[in-house]
């Protein structure tokens, strides 16, 4: 039984709309596929609504294997552009700030710290200047007096994923495509193997529904391993906490300040973001008391007028990990059925980059190499390639 407000049959189905659900939908529609995204809850109801929007390959990428930090590179370059047309698409704005990012070491442990980052990011091919501390000072004047020194990444921007994701919904009805919430999947129907159908639930009243479709790209961020009959090889995601405060009150950067420990991330409207834990405990959303004094103590050596702000949230967000800590992107052992998922720390970046590769391999199959690394199925093969070790 189809409910009257979903359609019998579509081309292309994406189960979720978070950041990347939306933005592969997003280029679907640019491309004029007829698509529809199903979300058991609300836009931006999973990490996405929670994250800060650092676009942070300087600060980020040094952490990574090479070919993740590869494709951060590329996300990273395709944002203006992608910004761009999604603010023309949905004629709204996106938060998109590119004022850069300070990196700060705090005394002689930091500087050294900040000297080793600068030799690896050296290594990726990745810009960001010296300052002295007095420097770093000068551009931000409510920097705390323990900075000894900072890195500035020119190019690491920001943008507000709580405008970013109703526009991409916005954009891509704009463009012919639909996005329906309150629709709960539960399961994919397959014929000989091929994936026929997409079925589910409404939530509210558990009406069960059934569209047929041709392709499905499951994008459920960390919730892609629960609640779904899966005809594929598992999805092998987990949940990682983040406890994010969001601050209220006089404006005290301009652009986005970072250490080893907490970021702080100042937005338009006069919030300043202060993230985030990373916590292995399940889908556990309380926030915690120690989490907020520690985000707050470790914002505070930063930034001593962080002391004066008013806390108006304490959100706790869920990023979906691999147990490799890579994006899980491209086709699983099921034809017609893709995956998008487990980008970690890195969502809101590469959602334009997994958009593109993934809209490739759906439209005109065209696997880029980029996407190798990535694959759903790397975990099987791996298991199936390992030495057997002799017990005996
Ligand atoms: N992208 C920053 C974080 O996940 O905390």
């Amino acid at each position: 039984m189809t409910h009257p407000e979903s359609p019998e049959s579509t081309p292309i189905i994406v189960v979720g709309a978070g950041v990347i659900g939306l933005t592969v939908a997003f280029e679907l529609a640019r491309r004029r596929i007829p698509v529809l995204v199903l979300e058991r809850d609300h836009v931006g109801a999973g990490a996405a609504g929670v994250a800060a929007g650092m676009l942070a390959v300087v600060g980020e990428a040094e952490h990574e294997t090479a070919e993740l930090a590869d494709l951060l590179v590329t996300s990273q370059r395709a944002y203006p552009a992608f910004v761009r047309e999604l603010q023309h698409a949905s004629g709204r704005d996106v938060g998109f700030v590119t004022e850069g990012t300070l990196i700060v070491g705090l005394g002689r442990d930091g500087e050294q710290e900040l000297r080793h980052s600068q030799r690896a990011q050296d290594r990726l091919g990745l810009r960001s200047s010296w300052l002295t501390g007095d420097e770093a000072r000068a551009l931000e004047p409510h920097l705390g007096p323990r900075i000894s020194a900072a890195l500035l990444a020119r190019e690491d921007h920001q943008v507000d994923p709580r405008a970013l994701l109703p526009a991409l919904a916005a954009a891509t009805e704009a463009l012919g495509g639909r996005v329906l919430t309150g629709t709960r999947v539960t399961g994919f129907d397959t014929t000989a193997g091929r994936l026929t159908a997409v079925v589910g639930v409404h939530q509210g009243d558990d009406r069960p529904f059934a569209i047929r479709c041709e392709a499905a790209v499951l994008a459920a961020g960390a919730w892609c391993a629960v609640g779904l009959a899966w005809p594929a090889a598992p999805v092998l995601v987990r949940p990682v906490k983040g406890q994010v405060v969001r601050l209220r009150g006089p404006a005290i950067l301009r652009r986005v300040v970072r250490d080893t420990q907490v970021y702080l991330v100042p937005r338009r409207n006069g919030e300043l973001v202060v993230g985030a834990t990373m916590e292995d405990v399940g889908f556990d959303a309380a926030p915690t008391a120690g989490a907020v004094t520690d985000l707050l103590w470790q914002a505070r050596l930063l930034a001593p007028a962080v002391y004066d702000l008013e806390i108006v949230e304490v959100g706790v967000g869920f990023r979906p990990a691999a147990r490799d800590h890579l994006p899980t992107i491209g086709p699983t052992d099921v034809p017609g059925l893709y995956v998008a998922t487990g980008h970690f720390r890195h969502g809101i970046l590469l959602a334009p980059t997994t958009a593109v590769l993934l809209a490739d391999l759906l439209v005109d199959d065209r696997m880029s190499p980029l996407l190798d690394r990535f694959r759903p199925g790397r975990f099987e093969a791996a298991s199936r390639t390992a030495p057997s070790v002799d017990s005996r």
